[in-house]
């Protein structure tokens, strides 16, 4: 038994070792987050749109943004958007981030600083 235990712990050891290997050339860096004006004005704040783009071949799981003081006037889908107290945002309900971008659009009088704070590489 503790012997199968052992032999288990081994292999997931070198499929770790594996999955890291192809996705070497993947890293946080890999994302990048744009917010540009949309325009549009919701309860007299301006509207920003944020994209956040993965460049890597891998997927990128469980993104979290650092969004310190983010607030919005505008209904955010959380969904695409987990805000936690604590100053962090969780994009996509933490489902892997791939080619396609994730866009949300929030409110606000000014934007706010969001950058990558932590991802999985998922390939
Ligand atoms: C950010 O968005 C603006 C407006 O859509 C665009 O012109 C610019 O090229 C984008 N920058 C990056 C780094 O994607
Ligand atoms: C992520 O957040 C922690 C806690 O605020 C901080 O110490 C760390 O520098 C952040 N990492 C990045 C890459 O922003």
């Amino acid at each position: 038994m503790a012997a199968t235990i052992k032999n288990i712990s081994i292999f997931l050891f070198f499929l770790g070792l594996i999955s890291q290997g192809y996705c070497a050339e993947c890293s946080l860096k890999d994302l990048s987050v744009n917010t540009s004006k949309t325009g549009v004005t919701i309860q007299g704040k301006p509207e920003w749109l944020v994209t956040v783009t993965n460049n890597c071949q891998c997927g990128q799981s469980q993104v979290i943004l650092n969004c310190r003081g983010y607030k919005t006037a505008e209904l955010v889908d959380p969904n695409t958007l987990t805000y936690y107290d604590t100053d962090y945002c969780l994009i996509n309900y933490g489902k892997p981030i791939s080619k396609q971008p994730i866009t949300f659009k929030y409110a606000w009088d000014t934007t706010f600083l969001m950058s990558p704070n932590s991802s999985q590489i998922t390939c």
